[in-house]
Protein backbone atom coordinates (compact mmCIF):
# COMPACT_ATOMS: atom_id res chain seq x y z
CA UNK A 1 0.00 0.00 0.00
CA UNK A 2 1.31 3.26 -0.53
CA UNK A 3 1.47 6.02 1.74
CA UNK A 4 -1.93 7.86 0.03
CA UNK A 5 -3.30 4.91 -0.36
CA UNK A 6 -3.07 4.27 3.38
CA UNK A 7 -5.66 6.78 4.49
CA UNK A 8 -8.61 6.00 2.42
CA UNK A 9 -11.26 4.95 4.53
CA UNK A 10 -8.94 5.41 7.62
CA UNK A 11 -10.38 7.46 10.40
CA UNK A 12 -7.74 9.98 11.15
CA UNK A 13 -7.94 12.59 14.12
CA UNK A 14 -6.03 16.27 13.93
CA UNK A 15 -5.52 18.09 16.78
CA UNK A 16 -4.83 21.52 16.15
CA UNK A 17 -6.51 21.13 12.79
CA UNK A 18 -8.26 24.53 12.48
CA UNK A 19 -4.38 25.78 12.86
CA UNK A 20 -2.17 26.26 10.06
CA UNK A 21 -0.27 22.91 9.53
CA UNK A 22 -3.14 21.20 10.49
CA UNK A 23 -5.34 22.63 8.43
CA UNK A 24 -3.26 21.36 5.26
CA UNK A 25 -3.36 18.10 6.71
CA UNK A 26 -6.90 17.74 7.02
CA UNK A 27 -7.49 18.65 3.37
CA UNK A 28 -4.49 16.25 2.42
CA UNK A 29 -6.72 13.97 4.41
CA UNK A 30 -10.12 14.56 2.62
CA UNK A 31 -8.46 14.31 -0.31
CA UNK A 32 -7.45 11.20 0.38
CA UNK A 33 -11.02 9.69 1.15
CA UNK A 34 -10.05 9.64 4.99
CA UNK A 35 -13.12 10.23 7.59
CA UNK A 36 -11.22 13.34 9.66
CA UNK A 37 -12.03 14.69 12.66
CA UNK A 38 -10.65 18.25 13.58
CA UNK A 39 -9.91 19.04 17.04
CA UNK A 40 -9.26 22.75 18.33
CA UNK A 41 -9.92 25.17 20.99
CA UNK A 42 -9.41 28.88 18.64
CA UNK A 43 -8.37 30.56 21.60
CA UNK A 44 -8.18 33.77 19.66
CA UNK A 45 -3.99 34.46 20.55
CA UNK A 46 -3.35 30.77 18.64
CA UNK A 47 -3.53 30.15 15.33
CA UNK A 48 -6.73 28.54 14.11
CA UNK A 49 -8.72 29.86 11.93
CA UNK A 50 -12.45 28.62 10.49
CA UNK A 51 -11.21 29.76 6.75
CA UNK A 52 -8.63 27.41 6.90
CA UNK A 53 -10.76 25.00 6.05
CA UNK A 54 -12.47 26.89 3.25
CA UNK A 55 -13.69 24.29 0.53
CA UNK A 56 -13.47 21.38 2.65
CA UNK A 57 -16.17 22.37 5.60
CA UNK A 58 -18.34 19.26 4.39
CA UNK A 59 -15.88 16.82 4.37
CA UNK A 60 -14.62 16.94 7.93
CA UNK A 61 -15.90 17.29 11.20
CA UNK A 62 -15.24 19.80 13.70
CA UNK A 63 -14.68 19.55 17.36
CA UNK A 64 -14.21 22.59 19.35
CA UNK A 65 -12.47 21.14 22.26
CA UNK A 66 -9.26 22.25 24.30
CA UNK A 67 -7.22 18.77 24.16
CA UNK A 68 -6.62 19.94 28.01
CA UNK A 69 -10.10 18.29 28.77
CA UNK A 70 -9.68 14.82 29.22
CA UNK A 71 -12.67 13.65 28.91
CA UNK A 72 -13.13 14.94 25.37
CA UNK A 73 -9.59 13.93 24.26
CA UNK A 74 -10.59 10.10 25.55
CA UNK A 75 -13.71 10.29 23.84
CA UNK A 76 -12.61 11.30 20.60
CA UNK A 77 -9.36 9.35 20.55
CA UNK A 78 -11.52 5.48 20.22
CA UNK A 79 -11.83 4.30 16.90
CA UNK A 80 -8.80 6.43 15.16
CA UNK A 81 -6.24 5.25 13.24
CA UNK A 82 -4.50 8.12 12.83
CA UNK A 83 -3.40 11.01 14.92
CA UNK A 84 -1.56 13.87 13.57
CA UNK A 85 -0.64 15.69 17.37
CA UNK A 86 -0.46 19.55 16.15
CA UNK A 87 -2.25 21.13 18.98
CA UNK A 88 -0.04 23.74 21.04
CA UNK A 89 0.91 27.29 21.91
CA UNK A 90 3.39 28.05 19.70
CA UNK A 91 4.68 31.41 20.67
CA UNK A 92 7.83 31.73 22.55
CA UNK A 93 7.71 35.05 23.69
CA UNK A 94 3.72 34.24 25.16
CA UNK A 95 5.79 31.34 26.88
CA UNK A 96 8.05 33.51 28.80
CA UNK A 97 4.95 35.47 29.59
CA UNK A 98 2.43 32.94 30.77
CA UNK A 99 4.78 29.54 31.33
CA UNK A 100 2.10 27.97 32.91
CA UNK A 101 -0.60 28.19 30.11
CA UNK A 102 2.37 26.79 27.72
CA UNK A 103 3.60 23.55 30.09
CA UNK A 104 -0.59 22.83 30.97
CA UNK A 105 -1.05 22.76 26.52
CA UNK A 106 2.43 22.07 25.55
CA UNK A 107 3.36 18.94 28.20
CA UNK A 108 0.33 18.06 30.17
CA UNK A 109 -2.49 17.75 27.75
CA UNK A 110 0.22 16.03 25.68
CA UNK A 111 0.57 13.38 28.75
CA UNK A 112 -3.27 12.67 28.87
CA UNK A 113 -3.91 12.53 25.18
CA UNK A 114 -1.31 9.64 25.39
CA UNK A 115 -2.79 8.65 28.71
CA UNK A 116 -5.81 7.99 26.82
CA UNK A 117 -4.22 6.23 23.72
CA UNK A 118 -2.72 3.89 26.23
CA UNK A 119 -5.98 3.30 28.02
CA UNK A 120 -8.88 3.16 24.54
CA UNK A 121 -6.50 2.66 21.57
CA UNK A 122 -2.96 1.18 21.72
CA UNK A 123 -3.37 0.85 17.79
CA UNK A 124 -3.48 4.26 16.86
CA UNK A 125 -0.06 5.38 15.00
CA UNK A 126 0.71 9.24 16.01
CA UNK A 127 2.54 11.92 14.55
CA UNK A 128 3.63 14.59 16.99
CA UNK A 129 4.52 18.67 15.78
CA UNK A 130 7.82 18.94 17.88
CA UNK A 131 9.95 21.71 17.25
CA UNK A 132 13.68 22.83 16.33
CA UNK A 133 13.44 25.41 18.99
CA UNK A 134 14.56 22.64 22.08
CA UNK A 135 17.89 22.73 20.50
CA UNK A 136 18.31 26.67 21.45
CA UNK A 137 21.36 28.50 20.12
CA UNK A 138 23.10 26.31 17.76
CA UNK A 139 26.51 25.11 18.77
CA UNK A 140 27.33 24.01 15.25
CA UNK A 141 25.68 23.99 12.24
CA UNK A 142 23.74 22.34 10.19
CA UNK A 143 21.79 21.21 13.44
CA UNK A 144 21.57 17.43 13.43
CA UNK A 145 19.52 15.33 16.03
CA UNK A 146 22.33 14.58 18.09
CA UNK A 147 22.83 18.43 18.57
CA UNK A 148 22.61 19.21 22.51
CA UNK A 149 19.12 19.68 23.75
CA UNK A 150 19.94 23.33 25.37
CA UNK A 151 16.03 25.28 25.11
CA UNK A 152 16.14 28.89 25.31
CA UNK A 153 12.51 29.74 26.05
CA UNK A 154 10.12 27.43 28.08
CA UNK A 155 8.29 26.86 24.98
CA UNK A 156 11.54 24.87 23.85
CA UNK A 157 11.09 22.74 27.09
CA UNK A 158 7.75 21.92 27.11
CA UNK A 159 7.49 21.21 23.38
CA UNK A 160 10.55 18.66 24.49
CA UNK A 161 8.62 17.03 27.24
CA UNK A 162 5.92 16.37 25.02
CA UNK A 163 8.07 15.04 21.98
CA UNK A 164 9.39 12.85 25.01
CA UNK A 165 6.11 11.60 26.40
CA UNK A 166 5.40 10.52 22.96
CA UNK A 167 8.51 8.62 22.30
CA UNK A 168 8.26 7.56 26.36
CA UNK A 169 4.80 5.56 24.96
CA UNK A 170 5.96 4.31 21.87
CA UNK A 171 9.20 2.52 23.87
CA UNK A 172 7.23 1.49 26.76
CA UNK A 173 3.74 1.02 25.79
CA UNK A 174 4.47 0.24 22.09
CA UNK A 175 2.02 3.12 20.94
CA UNK A 176 3.59 4.01 17.46
CA UNK A 177 4.52 7.53 17.79
CA UNK A 178 7.36 9.63 15.73
CA UNK A 179 8.25 13.32 16.68
CA UNK A 180 9.12 15.89 13.45
CA UNK A 181 10.96 18.89 14.32
CA UNK A 182 9.59 21.30 12.60
CA UNK A 183 11.77 24.60 11.30
CA UNK A 184 9.93 27.42 10.24
CA UNK A 185 7.44 26.29 8.54
CA UNK A 186 5.12 28.69 6.18
CA UNK A 187 2.30 29.16 3.72
CA UNK A 188 -1.26 30.06 2.98
CA UNK A 189 -3.03 30.41 6.53
CA UNK A 190 -0.27 31.19 8.62
CA UNK A 191 -1.41 33.26 11.53
CA UNK A 192 -0.15 36.89 9.82
CA UNK A 193 -2.13 39.26 12.33
CA UNK A 194 1.17 39.29 14.59
CA UNK A 195 4.35 37.43 15.33
CA UNK A 196 3.41 35.15 17.36
CA UNK A 197 3.78 32.11 15.26
CA UNK A 198 6.61 32.92 12.87
CA UNK A 199 7.66 36.51 11.98
CA UNK A 200 7.22 35.77 8.30
CA UNK A 201 3.75 36.05 8.97
CA UNK A 202 3.33 39.78 10.04
CA UNK A 203 6.27 40.71 7.33
CA UNK A 204 3.81 38.79 5.15
CA UNK A 205 0.60 41.28 6.04
CA UNK A 206 2.83 44.19 6.61
CA UNK A 207 4.09 43.97 3.04
CA UNK A 208 0.84 43.83 1.55
CA UNK A 209 -0.84 46.61 3.83
CA UNK A 210 1.62 48.80 2.62
CA UNK A 211 4.05 49.14 6.05
CA UNK A 212 7.22 48.25 6.08
CA UNK A 213 9.01 45.55 7.29
CA UNK A 214 11.04 45.13 10.41
CA UNK A 215 13.74 43.06 10.38
CA UNK A 216 16.00 42.32 13.83
CA UNK A 217 19.21 43.08 14.51
CA UNK A 218 21.12 43.55 11.87
CA UNK A 219 19.61 40.82 9.59
CA UNK A 220 22.53 38.50 9.03
CA UNK A 221 20.76 35.45 11.12
CA UNK A 222 20.28 32.74 8.99
CA UNK A 223 17.36 30.34 8.93
CA UNK A 224 15.61 27.36 6.76
CA UNK A 225 11.85 27.36 5.71
CA UNK A 226 9.89 24.84 4.71
CA UNK A 227 6.84 25.13 3.15
CA UNK A 228 3.71 23.45 4.36
CA UNK A 229 3.09 20.97 2.15
CA UNK A 230 6.40 19.48 2.19
CA UNK A 231 5.92 19.45 6.14
CA UNK A 232 2.61 17.59 5.30
CA UNK A 233 4.20 15.01 2.97
CA UNK A 234 6.62 14.28 5.93
CA UNK A 235 4.05 13.63 8.59
CA UNK A 236 1.84 11.35 6.10
CA UNK A 237 5.49 9.53 5.61
CA UNK A 238 5.90 9.42 9.54
CA UNK A 239 2.41 8.09 10.22
CA UNK A 240 2.89 5.18 7.36
CA UNK A 241 6.28 4.24 7.29
CA UNK A 242 7.39 1.55 10.17
CA UNK A 243 10.69 3.36 10.08
CA UNK A 244 9.90 6.15 11.90
CA UNK A 245 8.43 4.54 15.01
CA UNK A 246 10.04 5.95 18.52
CA UNK A 247 12.34 8.21 16.29
CA UNK A 248 12.75 12.21 15.85
CA UNK A 249 13.46 13.85 12.54
CA UNK A 250 14.56 17.36 11.72
CA UNK A 251 12.65 19.06 8.89
CA UNK A 252 14.67 21.22 6.77
CA UNK A 253 15.57 22.51 3.52
CA UNK A 254 18.83 23.09 1.44
CA UNK A 255 17.84 26.56 1.13
CA UNK A 256 19.34 28.67 3.62
CA UNK A 257 19.00 32.72 3.61
CA UNK A 258 19.77 35.61 5.74
CA UNK A 259 16.60 37.47 6.94
CA UNK A 260 17.92 40.59 5.25
CA UNK A 261 18.15 38.66 2.01
CA UNK A 262 14.63 37.11 2.95
CA UNK A 263 12.94 40.43 2.83
CA UNK A 264 14.68 41.45 -0.06
CA UNK A 265 13.04 38.46 -1.93
CA UNK A 266 9.60 39.22 -0.37
CA UNK A 267 9.54 42.82 -1.29
CA UNK A 268 11.07 42.00 -4.65
CA UNK A 269 7.75 39.49 -5.55
CA UNK A 270 5.54 41.20 -3.58
CA UNK A 271 6.31 44.38 -6.47
CA UNK A 272 6.22 47.30 -3.91
CA UNK A 273 7.54 47.64 -0.05
CA UNK A 274 10.00 48.06 2.11
CA UNK A 275 11.89 46.57 4.78
CA UNK A 276 14.20 48.67 7.94
CA UNK A 277 17.09 46.86 10.13
CA UNK A 278 15.98 48.10 13.90
CA UNK A 279 17.65 46.87 16.90
CA UNK A 280 16.23 43.51 18.72
CA UNK A 281 14.13 44.51 21.28
CA UNK A 282 15.51 43.34 24.27
CA UNK A 283 12.99 40.87 25.63
CA UNK A 284 13.43 39.00 21.96
CA UNK A 285 17.06 39.17 21.98
CA UNK A 286 17.57 37.25 25.23
CA UNK A 287 15.28 34.23 23.51
CA UNK A 288 16.53 34.67 20.15
CA UNK A 289 18.50 31.67 18.56
CA UNK A 290 20.88 32.88 16.50
CA UNK A 291 21.90 31.30 13.16
CA UNK A 292 19.80 28.30 12.77
CA UNK A 293 19.44 25.89 9.95
CA UNK A 294 19.00 21.92 10.00
CA UNK A 295 20.68 19.03 8.99
CA UNK A 296 17.82 16.65 7.49
CA UNK A 297 19.88 13.73 6.22
CA UNK A 298 18.35 11.12 8.67
CA UNK A 299 14.80 11.78 7.53
CA UNK A 300 15.85 11.88 3.70
CA UNK A 301 17.75 8.47 4.29
CA UNK A 302 15.06 6.86 6.83
CA UNK A 303 12.27 7.92 4.94
CA UNK A 304 12.83 8.78 1.61
CA UNK A 305 11.75 12.71 2.33
CA UNK A 306 12.78 15.67 0.27
CA UNK A 307 11.51 19.18 0.36
CA UNK A 308 10.41 19.73 -3.12
CA UNK A 309 8.95 23.60 -3.36
CA UNK A 310 11.28 26.20 -3.70
CA UNK A 311 11.20 28.68 -1.13
CA UNK A 312 10.72 31.48 -4.14
CA UNK A 313 7.40 29.57 -5.10
CA UNK A 314 6.23 29.11 -1.34
CA UNK A 315 6.86 33.11 -0.98
CA UNK A 316 5.04 33.15 -4.35
CA UNK A 317 2.11 31.12 -3.47
CA UNK A 318 1.89 32.67 -0.20
CA UNK A 319 2.08 36.38 -0.82
CA UNK A 320 -0.68 35.82 -3.26
CA UNK A 321 -3.06 33.68 -0.91
CA UNK A 322 -2.96 36.98 1.30
CA UNK A 323 -3.78 38.99 -1.11
CA UNK A 324 -6.68 37.54 -2.06
CA UNK A 325 -8.09 36.09 1.13
CA UNK A 326 -6.06 38.91 3.16
CA UNK A 327 -9.60 39.69 4.98
CA UNK A 328 -9.93 36.43 6.81
CA UNK A 329 -6.59 36.62 8.12
CA UNK A 330 -5.78 40.38 9.16
CA UNK A 331 -7.97 40.84 12.56
N1 LIG B 1 4.68 26.81 12.08
C1 LIG B 1 5.93 26.55 12.44
O1 LIG B 1 6.88 27.14 11.91
C2 LIG B 1 6.23 25.50 13.49
C3 LIG B 1 7.57 25.27 13.83
C4 LIG B 1 7.85 24.33 14.80
C5 LIG B 1 6.84 23.60 15.40
N2 LIG B 1 5.55 23.84 15.06
C6 LIG B 1 4.51 23.06 15.75
O2 LIG B 1 3.53 22.63 14.84
C7 LIG B 1 2.26 22.62 15.47
C8 LIG B 1 1.27 23.36 14.59
O3 LIG B 1 1.73 24.68 14.43
P1 LIG B 1 1.05 25.73 13.48
O4 LIG B 1 2.14 26.52 12.88
O5 LIG B 1 0.07 25.09 12.60
O6 LIG B 1 0.35 26.68 14.55
P2 LIG B 1 -1.16 27.08 14.74
O7 LIG B 1 -1.22 27.97 15.93
O8 LIG B 1 -1.74 27.58 13.48
O9 LIG B 1 -1.84 25.69 15.07
C9 LIG B 1 -1.99 25.21 16.36
C10 LIG B 1 -3.47 24.99 16.57
O10 LIG B 1 -3.64 24.41 17.86
C11 LIG B 1 -4.79 24.97 18.42
N3 LIG B 1 -4.69 24.86 19.86
C12 LIG B 1 -3.81 25.49 20.67
N4 LIG B 1 -4.03 25.17 21.94
C13 LIG B 1 -5.07 24.29 21.92
C14 LIG B 1 -5.76 23.60 22.93
N5 LIG B 1 -5.43 23.76 24.21
N6 LIG B 1 -6.76 22.76 22.56
C15 LIG B 1 -7.09 22.61 21.27
N7 LIG B 1 -6.48 23.25 20.26
C16 LIG B 1 -5.48 24.09 20.60
C17 LIG B 1 -4.80 26.40 17.97
O11 LIG B 1 -6.10 26.98 18.03
C18 LIG B 1 -4.28 26.28 16.55
O12 LIG B 1 -5.34 26.16 15.63
C19 LIG B 1 2.43 23.26 16.84
O13 LIG B 1 2.41 22.24 17.82
C20 LIG B 1 3.79 23.92 16.77
O14 LIG B 1 4.46 23.90 18.02
C21 LIG B 1 5.22 24.76 14.11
Amino acid sequence: MTTQESFSGANVLVTGGLGFIGSHIARRMARLGANVTLVDSLIPEYGGNTFNIEGIRDKVTVSITDVRDQHAMTYLIKGKDYLFNLAGQTSHFDSMLDPKTDLDINAGAQLSILEACRQHNRNVRIVFASTRQLYGRPQYLPVDEKHPIQPVDVNGINKLAGEWYHLLYNNVYGIRASALRLTNTFGPGMRVKDARQTFLGIWIKNLIEGSPVQVFGDGSQLRDFNFVDDVVDAMLEAATNPAAQGEVFNLGSTEVVSLKDLAETLVRLNGAGTFEIVPFPKERKVIDIGDYYSDFTKIKSKLGWLPKIALHDGLSRTLSFYKQHGEHYWT
